[in-house]
């Protein structure tokens, strides 16, 4: 082998370490809803390090409902296949582009992920258990800030509990652990669920 194709494939492996670390999506069509239906129980590696056909896609989604994944609409599945053969498929990915679905994530949740909180929430996975005004996995948004309105520390102790995850005040279900949030961002996205009316 030549210097020269040697030279092309360390820098091809090395591009495909650093696909295979990649711990945010690529942004484009239906991004907010994969986030928002997929960064829950696993971080979305196993998508970025994944390149599959769109029947495999289609097998994997119905894996991941078989798993406890939230009920999706046709509507939702369709963006959301269609989001991840593009650009998690077996052909070379076009460049990102804007998400043009925001209004699905945002309609599955109530939930703008164009909004700087709202795309905190939905990039980390809060999305996926919680919406603005329904009980999804976790409690509404609309609910836990009623809930809370007079308790003066209430901010600082959810802060810790979304942290650390926990169970017991709503009901028997867990919320996991957060733990790519840094702290400012936390007590942001606390603040905001708190001042809904
Ligand atoms: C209810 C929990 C849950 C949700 C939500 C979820 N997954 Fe998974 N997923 C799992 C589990 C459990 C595994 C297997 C264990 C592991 O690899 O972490 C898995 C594994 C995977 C894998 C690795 C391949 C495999 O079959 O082992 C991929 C790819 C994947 N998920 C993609 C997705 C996509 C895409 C979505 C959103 C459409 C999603 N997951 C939503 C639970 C979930
Ligand atoms: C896998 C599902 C899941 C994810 C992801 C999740 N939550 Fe939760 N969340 C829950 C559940 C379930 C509860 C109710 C826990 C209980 O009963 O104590 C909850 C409760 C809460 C509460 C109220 C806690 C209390 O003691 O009243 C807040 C605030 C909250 N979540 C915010 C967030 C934020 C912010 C994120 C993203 C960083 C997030 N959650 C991610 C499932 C989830």
């Amino acid at each position: 082998m030549s210097l020269r194709s040697l030279a092309a494939v360390a820098a091809l492996a090395c591009a495909a370490s650093a696909a295979a670390q990649d711990s945010q999506l690529v942004s484009g069509p239906g991004v907010g809803l994969v986030n928002a239906k997929c960064g829950t129980c696993h971080d979305v590696t196993h998508i970025t390090r994944s390149r599959l056909t769109r029947d495999e896609w289609t097998d994997n989604f119905v894996n991941m409902v078989s798993r406890g994944m939230p009920p999706a609409t046709d509507a939702e599945r369709a963006i959301i296949i269609d989001y991840l053969v593009t650009y998690y498929g077996p052909h070379p990915a076009p460049p990102p582009s804007a998400d043009t679905h925001a209004d699905a994530a945002a309609q599955a949740t109530g939930i703008d992920p164009g909004d700087p909180i709202g795309k905190l929430l939905n990039t980390s996975g809060c999305t996926a258990c919680h919406a603005l005004d329904k009980p999804l996995v976790g409690p509404a948004f609309k609910a836990i800030a009623a809930r809370y309105r007079s308790d003066a520390g209430a901010a600082a102790r959810l802060a810790a509990k979304v942290r650390a995850g926990g169970a017991g005040t709503w009901g028997q279900t867990p919320m996991p652990p957060n733990a790519a949030l840094s702290d400012a961002e936390l007590r942001q996205v606390v603040d905001w669920v708190l001042a809904r009316k």
